[in-house]
């Protein structure tokens, strides 16, 4: 008898990081939230033929390998080798698996988080099990830290629970309803920027300075405490000279570029409350906080500043069904 395809499907969203980005890695705290327009899928297509293999096939970064054949650091394999030790699974599946991502690779808004989690969620379902997301998390944040070295965890987080989140690495993780009426502007520099590179640049000035960096993260974890109040009241004005403070903090360690400060000026003259780098920086993109009053025409002013992409959305997530 010939067996039959079981096809299995995996999702998860994108996340930017409103305030407290590299600081987090360091123990302060972070505000993040998901970004349901930008998804990663999974989908596995299992033959049930036991004598074949596992292929990987993601035509946006041109792979279409056997599993065995991809190196083993490869982020494909990591993701898919994590999840077969967490979930037990001793052999990996015969069949097909297809990774596609909507979201830009090394831009900030956490792409490798998200096709972990895909994949997880995908491979999760082959053998009906279900996978929390707490464990989901845990998954994408034992890759992160094969790639990234020390990481925070954040943006495994945010995306596993799909949920606005204010993360510290050291307390118990809290969920947040920024108010309806704050809406961001996310634009995309078109530079990559490697957050592997970016943190471990900042280790190496806080190892040569620890006084003056541990303070800036200090102020940056500051920042994100201030943050709340004006996130729930829907305080655009507040919250914007937060975000601007940020940005000069980030600035101050060195991983805006001359471009992000271009876009983040840029979206100020616009009218935007607050503009800031997000996530690792050293290119990737930054967002703009607006309301519906502005979006427009700061998402007009980003793409006329030589943006790559700015799409608005709103900062509190209508949750992905
Ligand atoms: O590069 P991204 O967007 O995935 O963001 C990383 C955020 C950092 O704070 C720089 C690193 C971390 O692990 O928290």
């Amino acid at each position: 008898m010939t067996p039959q395809l079981q096809i299995s499907t995996g999702s998860a969203p994108g996340k930017v990081i409103l305030l407290g980005e590299h600081a987090v890695v360091y123990g302060e705290p972070a505000i993040a939230v998901p970004l349901n327009s930008l998804r990663a899928t999974a989908t596995l297509t299992a033959t049930g033929h036991t004598s074949e293999k596992l292929v990987v096939d993601a035509p946006g970064i041109a792979v279409h390998t056997r599993l065995d054949e991809l190196a083993k650091g490869h982020p494909l394999a990591a993701a898919i080798i994590e999840t077969m030790r967490a979930l037990n699974i001793s052999a990996a599946p015969a069949g097909t698996l297809r990774v596609a991502s909507a979201l830009p690779v090394a831009a900030g808004l956490g792409s490798s988080a998200s096709i972990t989690i895909a994949i997880a969620r995908a491979l999760a379902a082959h053998i009906a099990t279900e996978l929390t997301d707490t464990s989901a998390a845990q998954i994408a944040s034992a890759v992160e830290h094969l790639h990234h070295g020390s990481s925070s965890g954040i943006d495994p987080t945010v995306i596993a629970h799909n949920a606005a989140i204010c993360y510290s690495k050291y307390k118990d993780l809290q969920f947040i309803r920024p108010h309806a009426s704050l809406e961001l502007v996310v634009a995309d520099s078109g530079a990559t920027g490697s957050t592997r590179e970016a943190v471990n640049a900042v280790r190496l000035l806080h190892s040569n300075d620890p006084a003056r960096y541990t303070g800036i993260f200090a102020e940056i974890g500051a920042l994100v405490v201030s943050a709340r109040a004006p996130l729930d009241a829907g305080k655009h004005a507040v919250l914007g000279a937060l975000l601007n403070a940020n940005h000069e903090l980030l600035q101050a360690i060195g991983v805006s570029t001359a471009f992000l400060d271009t876009l983040c000026a840029a979206a100020l003259r616009a009218g935007a409350y607050g503009a800031k780098l997000t996530g690792a920086g050293t290119g990737g993109c930054m967002i703009a906080l607006v309301d519906a009053a502005c979006a427009r025409n700061v998402q007009q002013a980003l793409l006329a500043a030589g943006a790559k992409s700015a799409s608005i959305t709103p900062l509190m997530p209508t949750r992905y069904e």
